[in-house]
């Protein structure tokens, strides 16, 4: 057998994609394809009184221009895989800012833009609070969301283990602090994108999705037409990062004007459409409270997090989880409570919950470590969790003490000097702070099909989509292993809606899931073939093709699947599954100009087996350029007065350049897990981006000793 799993092997699309021959949405161009532009709301709430699109409708190419006047009125979607509940163009409501008002279909992608800017709206505009602080300064009711059943049905928003006031009575030391984290947008490098045209009944879209199963849903429930009869394809999606996961206003309104010009209609949203279009991370405030004795031991621990949601849905960001299950305290509470503004609502963002949890857990423990005076790395090893404290399962793996030491040992932390201010380089403060990395482990039920070909080389078959982390890569190699084939032997088709059925692209699911669909495929056609060959499976390409020719065949298939059971996330009946890490990070803030910069990062990740440690150390330090961005820079700010995201575009949205981006030193430690997945894997892809940013804010308390409770950190307030 090869060892093809736990090699690093090259992307296999690499060389298509930095040549230019990888096919992305908007590249796909029917014959006799219109382009459209979407003009949209510029207040926040309030009413259209006026939409005079006459000018834009004699504007050059210009094939229709439709409104609320003429868009078909769609039945409620389910949410999700609709990423809000809003229908496009159903009214004359205005309820967020950047709300599409009319879409102009034109001869040519310039014409439409152009056209786009001559339809002329009039309002009547209402007040509108857009950012959640004025509402909660306002004393406005904190929802706990009772509405969000399909939500609450797999995560509470609120939950007790024990009991959290004789917890905190027995505490020694208390810590009890708020921490704030940002709007933050994707900023996906491919902007959204759908191209969509009608054979007769059935519905054809390319779209820039992060799954091609959730746009089938939507739109036949938008359409009134079975889901057989609507087909997606993504070949390669550049970037998603949750705000591709669920099916959005612009992909039905690119479906409805296909079917109503009667002919193939491209959408690409414009990079500010992007900040209106498919939802942003919410900002948070997290109070944590923790009381510990003076040995360290945690023997309270409350999480509460607020965040806003818009006036028609109850997205929650479950910012607490990660409470919930990391330290084994006699007792936990955590809450969530939205408030609403004016906005259109928020969607999952790498790393959705922990990534933002983190922040007031991991900060709130350092507090808490110079409170008792322990260093921070003891203090974690004395609370570890051996099993889940939410319910007393055993994890299905977890190395997270292995993690702690590796760390530590990798990065030097037995040279740090505890005292804040203590240690210097030149004319900066260094400062060496650390943090827990953690994330719910979501199993998606996926189905795969593998192929002996005449040539004797294998397909793989599996509508999961690329997002750009290595899906092509891996899939071949898990399929390899499983047939002792050379991987350059296999390759996989992927992204369609007519190939095996697969979950979304998201929760860092994918590995796990189609991986083991993979093998479960993989491992049955090779038993297929032993059988065709009367004794042992042919032990390589040239083998089965002989065989294949012996027995008069051209291809050999079989199916393969996997499902997880009922539990879409974080457990088994048996075990409770996660992924974990330990961050380190070295700060240098100037003296004189106090702009704190990353000059390391060391992470040890627990994540099960690494199918790929090339593409995996990848994602890893992908994501902790994400937790520098959200320590240090990324914000969505809001104009308050017009109601509207400040900066929408990489010009005012700050995120990490590489003069920003220091050594990343990213490591797993080794590990199967038996009880997560078949092929020993857990899902590692948004774990990166959980941990860094409070590893950076306890860094830069250790230079300055100023403890800074808001990210991205504002250089202003170390002066
Ligand atoms: Mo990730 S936010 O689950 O796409």
């Amino acid at each position: 057998m090869s060892s093809a799993i736990g090699s690093p092997h090259d992307r296999a699309d690499g060389p298509a994609k930095v040549t230019g021959a990888a096919r992305y949405t908007a590249d796909a161009a029917p014959p006799g394809a219109l382009h459209a532009a979407l003009a949209t709301s510029r207040i926040a709430c309030g009413r259209l009184t006026a939409l005079d699109t006459s000018a834009a409708e004699r504007a050059a190419g210009v094939v229709r221009v439709l409104t609320h006047r003429d868009m078909p009125r769609f039945p409620k979607l389910t949410a999700p895989p609709a990423g809000h509940s809003l229908l496009p163009m159903q009214d004359d409501r205005i309820r967020y800012e950047g709300q599409p008002i009319a879409l102009v279909v034109a001869e040519s992608l310039e014409q439409a833009i152009d056209a786009a800017r001559l339809v002329a709206a009039t309002y009547a505009a209402e007040p509108a609070t857009v950012d959640f602080r004025d509402r909660l300064a306002g004393g406005a009711p904190l929802e706990s969301a009772p509405g969000l059943e399909e939500v609450k049905s797999f995560v509470e928003s609120d939950t007790d283990v024990g009991d959290y006031r004789a917890g905190l009575a027995a505490g020694e030391v208390r810590v009890d602090t708020t921490y704030r984290t940002a709007d933050r947008h994707h900023n996906a490098m491919e902007p959204s994108a759908t191209v969509a045209w009608w054979e007769g009944d059935r519905l054809e879209l390319r779209d820039a999705t992060q799954w091609v199963w959730g746009v089938r849903m939507a739109m036949a429930s938008a359409f009134g037409i079975p889901h057989e009869r609507v087909h997606v394809v993504n070949e390669f999606l550049g970037g998603g990062f949750g705000c591709k996961g669920w099916t959005w206003p612009h992909q039905i309104l690119a479906a409805a004007a296909a079917r109503i010009v009667g002919r193939p209609v491209k959408l690409v949203l414009t990079r500010a459409q992007d900040y209106t279009s498919h939802g942003y991370q919410p900002a948070s405030e997290q109070r944590v409270a923790l009381a510990a004795t003076r040995d360290g031991r945690l023997t309270a621990l409350r999480h509460t997090s607020v965040t806003p949601t818009s006036t028609f849905d109850d997205f929650m960001e479950f910012a607490a989880v990660m409470s919930r299950g990391l330290y084994a305290s006699p007792a936990i509470q955590t809450r969530h409570r939205v408030v609403r503004v004016q906005r259109s609502t928020p969607t999952p963002m790498r790393a959705p919950w922990e990534g933002l949890g983190a922040v007031g857990l991991e900060c709130a423990m350092d507090e808490l470590a110079c409170a008792l005076s322990i260093d921070p790395v003891e203090l974690r090893l004395r609370n570890h969790a051996e099993r889940d404290p939410s319910d007393g399962k055993p994890y299905s793996s977890k190395k997270l003490r292995e993690c702690y030491l590796e760390g530590a040992e990798r990065f030097g932390w037995s040279r740090r000097s505890p005292e804040p201010g203590s240690m210097r380089d030149g004319g900066c403060r260094v400062g060496w702070g650390m943090a827990t990395a953690m994330m719910t482990t979501f199993r998606n039920a996926a189905a795969a099909r593998a192929t002996l070909e005449p040539d004797g080389s294998v397909l793989l078959e599996a509508g999961t989509q690329e997002i750009g982390t290595g899906v092509r890569t891996i899939m071949p190699q898990i399929a390899a292993e499983a047939l002792g084939f050379p991987v350059e032997r296999v390759r996989i088709e992927l992204g369609d809606t007519s190939l095996p059925e697969t979950g979304g692209t998201f929760g860092s699911s994918t590995t796990m899931g189609v991986g083991s669909a993979v093998q479960d495929a993989a491992l049955k056609l090779r038993a297929k073939l032993a059988e065709l060959a009367g004794g042992a499976a042919p032990d390589g390409p040239e083998a089965a093709a002989q065989l294949l020719r012996r027995r008069g065949l051209a291809r050999v298939s079989a199916d393969g699947r996997w499902s997880p059971g009922p539990r879409l996330l974080g457990a088994s009946d048996e075990h409770a599954m996660a992924v974990f890490g330990a961050v380190f990070a070295e700060v240098r803030v100037d003296e004189l100009i106090p702009i704190p910069r990353v000059s390391r990062l060391v992470s040890v990740y627990s994540a099960g087996r690494i199918i790929n440690p090339k593409t995996a150390r990848s994602q890893m330090i992908g994501g902790m350029v994400w937790g520098i961005g959200q320590a240090l820079l990324e914000e969505s700010a809001m104009d308050r007065e017009l109601g509207r995201f400040l900066s929408k575009n990489l010009s005012g949205y700050l995120v990490p350049a590489n003069a920003d981006v220091p050594s990343l030193e990213a490591y797993f430690v080794d590990e199967v897990d038996r009880y997560a997945s078949p092929i020993g894997a857990r899902g590692i892809g948004e774990l990166g981006a959980v941990g860094v940013g409070p590893a950076i804010l306890n860094a830069i308390h250790h230079a300055t000793g100023r403890r800074l409770r808001e990210v991205p950190v504002r250089p202003e307030l170390l002066l």
